[in-house]
């Protein structure tokens, strides 16, 4: 073989094939405790034991010795709000109050490119810090934002998915657009960024309270033009927004059923948080194939409520796992894992580590249609990998000497891990984190 820009990683390896069934399905992944990751042109090459992969690897490969750390694919995060970095730990209210005191005021300051431009690096070397190598974001509904967001993307040759938040009304002017210059510029959006280097788009209708029928009938327009677009928007966070939203649209059945009848649900419609659900949305989500998106640290921070993952599951609807920073409270996939942990606890519903990993990684690519390109380490995916040190901190070390099992110390990385813990961030086969950057 003979990839000039060949690259070789040693460590152990974690890579999942499919959801675990349970604690004792190895089946499900691979987990190599010698293991080797070869990468070349943005692309993993091959994945084996170390002397099977270094044996096939061009002559002289560089190779990065990573033990005694464990390499996994890059976290996904599939709800997340570029314009909310400077939200994150804002003393909230609830929902509705939070969004008025805190996030409208701050997003009005992405009509300013350069402003866009400045929090586009802050919140990319976020993600990377933290191991996320592919998120989905709401950016502002001003379409500079759009730009500043794909353009810092692309700079770093990340798989980032995201869109103009559609708003046209219930927030302050300086942030509505209306149907018409909405469904313009998201055309216009998504024609330029879909496609360029690793860019995905997703319309964005924020939720049914800043839209007027008109525009969700525009993104519902949007949507059928352009099938290879995701669709975001947020769906029974919060009991009074429920309530104003029955108000807004008094002849639908109920809340998902406004989205419904503009043609918004399907297997690439990516709803955030989907808590307080009644029976009939619960069908039409399993039946469209739609995604119910968890948002732990954020449901928690606004009082919003439990997510209920094996009672939606059970009734066949998809789920992943997200931060939803600003209303989440961290950038981190170990700490969603962690909060969501909890919320699944007070619920009697006890997650398996092997599971949780599964999720924020492959399961959330399943989520995003998008597995074949990304969420393992299988040869053929994208080189989106990250290395994790369950030693990372005093504490983590510490417990880590008691530590006997792979489950085990997923569940430390996942109780005790930060960003301290990513001790590197691979983006399409580059060092973006650590020594490498
Ligand atoms: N609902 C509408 N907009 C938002 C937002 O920015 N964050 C959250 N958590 N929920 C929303
Ligand atoms: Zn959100």
């Amino acid at each position: 073989m003979a990839i000039s820009d060949a690259h070789l990683l040693r460590g152990r390896i974690l890579s999942f094939r499919r959801r675990p069934d349970g604690p004792d399905d190895t089946k499900a992944f691979r987990y190599i405790e010698d293991g080797a990751v070869l990468m070349a042109s943005g692309s993993i090459i091959a994945l084996g034991s170390f002397n099977e992969v270094l044996a096939d690897a061009p002559e002289s490969v560089p190779v990065t010795d990573h033990r005694p750390h464990l390499i996994t694919a890059g976290f996904i995060d599939p709800h997340i709000h570029f314009p909310q970095a400077q939200v994150i730990a804002s003393w909230a209210d609830q929902l509705l109050d939070w969004l008025n005191d805190y996030t409208f005021p701050a997003e009005i300051r992405f009509a300013d490119k350069a402003h866009g431009e400045r929090i586009a690096k802050g919140f990319f070397d976020a993600l990377i810090g933290h191991g996320t190598t592919t998120a989905v974001a709401y950016c502002s509904s001003h379409p500079n934002s759009v730009d500043a967001y794909f353009e810092e993307a692309g700079r770093r040759g990340m798989r980032m998915i995201g869109g103009k938040t559609m708003m046209d009304r219930g927030a302050p002017e300086a942030l509505c657009d209306t149907a018409q210059s909405s469904y313009d510029e998201s055309k216009a959006l998504l024609e330029k960024w879909r496609g360029r280097g690793r860019a995905l788009y997703a319309i964005t209708p924020r939720f049914a309270i800043t839209s007027t029928p008109a525009q969700l009938e525009a993104a519902g327009a949007l949507l059928s033009e352009h099938p290879d677009c995701h669709l975001q928007t947020h769906l029974s966070e919060n009991p009074n927004e429920i309530a104003y939203t029955k108000e807004l649209y008094p002849d639908a059945p109920d809340y998902l059923g406004v989205y419904e009848s503009y043609g918004l649900l399907g297997p690439k419609s990516l709803f955030g948080h989907c808590i307080h659900l009644e029976p009939r949305e619960k069908t039409r989500m399993a039946e469209t194939g739609s995604v119910a998106v968890f948002c732990p640290t954020s449901n928690l921070f606004l009082g919003s409520g439990l997510f209920d993952k094996a009672g939606l599951e059970g009734q066949g609807i998809r789920t992943a796992i997200a931060t939803d920073v600003g209303g989440g409270t961290n950038y981190s996939l170990l700490r969603t894992l962690d909060e969501g942990f909890k919320i699944l606890q007070l619920q009697r519903q006890r997650l398996h580590p092997l599971e949780t990993f599964y999720w924020a990684t492959l399961g959330n690519a399943e989520a995003l249609s998008l597995s074949d390109k990304i969420g393992n380490l299988e040869p053929g995916s994208e080189a989106d990998v990250i290395v994790l040190n369950a030693r990372a901190t005093q504490a983590m070390a510490l417990r880590m000497e008691t530590v006997e099992t792979l489950a085990e110390e997923l569940f430390v990385l996942q109780t005790l891990g930060d960003d301290r813990a990513v001790a590197e961030t691979y983006v399409a086969g580059n060092a973006q984190k650590g020594s490498g950057r």
